[in-house]
């Protein structure tokens, strides 16, 4: 038999999976509208599990752990059995978001390379005001903001209307509704206000683009490959509902806002927006310092104008999704795309050698155990 490449940690962080076996058991006649895709959604564990089994079938040596919250198990990783290499799907710690790159710190500090983004890349992309004047600063086109912590604008705020509001620090559409778009100053107020309200500040408001949407799935290394970007097509919607992936389009199978808008792989496009789009995408990739792959979402202004509304440093690799589906259109498989994604990190190990592990040096600070909540503090909250 061929040479293992390697011995692979798929690390993740889940607890609950509340609410998807109900979904298993939905009669989707009784749901009062056509559904165009499946009710019964993949758990978390499962898209993991997939991730494994796809990594075993190309001769990786594979365990994978489930952190559950607990740095002991972490620590284990790294101490005991350690692999010659982390593939790194961790999102949050004890409900934290903003432990999402303590994560990839711990492994920095411990020498083990991991697929992905860095601790500084995670951290900046949480934030969507900061990554928007980043990328302001690096002349990436971005829609024209302001970042708010209380229920006030300024009547001269120079954007123009309609506007869309959301909240900052939030992913996945965490927020987005009918009422998200607004057209006038009192709509403003008003959502300003509950968006403040649910979520705490800062939320932007943001000029609403209106126009297509795209998903860039990039992949690779000095240089990145920019892939067939996929378009999200909202001509479907029921009358009323804006043009955007609200948050019920993105995770509510049981709504019919979930099954009326619809992907296409590859967007068709023009050369001179597949131009455009490779600059502005290309440009955000290096100014916020991604590896390995990302997914940016972009909108296009009807002028074929393109917009980077965020950056999303590891999204989401399910077969079949957004990132994949991109991946497939030129001829990369899930397992063949989920190795290179590995090989890459591998890579790192020759230019970031590990710190000995030597038996004679002195003992690291034994990490004391952690309180309920952990003595770790999430960042102050003046950033954007
Ligand atoms: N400025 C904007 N113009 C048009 N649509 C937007 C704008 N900002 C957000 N949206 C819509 O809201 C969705 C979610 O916003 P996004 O900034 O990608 O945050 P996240 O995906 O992290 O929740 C987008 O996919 C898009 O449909
Ligand atoms: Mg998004």
């Amino acid at each position: 038999m061929a040479k293992s490449p390697g011995s692979v940690v798929v690390l993740f962080n889940a607890l609950s999976e509340e609410g998807y076996d109900e979904l298993k058991h939905v009669d989707p006649t009784t749901l009062g509208f056509e559904p165009e895709y499946d009710i019964a959604v993949s758990t978390v564990s499962e898209e993991y599990q997939a991730i494994v089994t796809a990594l075993r079938g190309e001769g990786w040596k594979v365990r994978s752990v489930n952190l559950k919250d607990d740095l002991k198990v972490l620590e284990r990783v790294v101490k005991r059995n350690r692999p010659d290499v982390v593939f790194n799907l961790v999102e949050s710690f004890r409900d934290e978001p903003e432990f999402e790159s303590a994560i990839p710190a711990f492994l920095d500090l411990y020498g083990v390379p991991y697929t992905g983004a860095t601790p500084l890349s995670l951290s900046i992309c949480r934030r969507k005001g900061l990554t928007k004047r980043i990328l302001q600063s690096h002349g990436v086109p971005t829609p024209k903001f302001l970042s708010l912590w209380e229920p006030k604008v300024s009547l001269r705020h120079g954007l123009k209307y309609p506007l869309i509001v959301k909240p900052a620090r939030e992913d996945a559409s965490a927020g987005l509704d009918a009422g998200s778009v607004v057209a006038d100053r009192p709509a403003l107020l008003v959502r300003l206000e509950h968006m403040l309200h649910e979520f705490g500040g800062p939320v932007l408001v943001e000029e609403f683009i209106e126009g297509r949407e795209l998903h860039v799935a990039m992949l690779g290394n000095d240089p990145p490959e920019m892939l067939p970007p996929l378009e999200y097509d909202f001509s479907e919607l029921p009358e009323g509902e804006p043009a955007i992936i609200s948050y019920a389009a993105k995770w509510n199978p049981l709504a019919e806002v979930f099954h009326r808008v619809i992907t296409r792989c590859p967007a068709p496009m023009s050369r001179t927006l597949q131009r455009r789009l490779a600059k502005a995408c290309l440009g955000a990739w290096h100014a916020v310092g991604c590896r390995d792959y990302a997914r940016l979402d972009v909108r296009v202004s009807k002028k074929d104008e393109p917009y980077v509304l965020e950056i999303n440093p590891t999204p989401d690799l399910t077969e079949g999704v957004s990132f994949m589906e991109s991946a497939e259109e030129v001829g990369l498989t899930f397992p063949g795309t989920m190795a290179r994604i590995l090989e890459m990190a591998m890579e790192r190990k020759t230019v970031w050698p590990p710190p000995p592990l030597d038996a004679n040096a002195p003992k690291p600070v034994e990490m004391g155990p952690m309180g309920p909540l952990g003595s770790l503090t999430p960042p102050a909250p003046e950033l954007d």
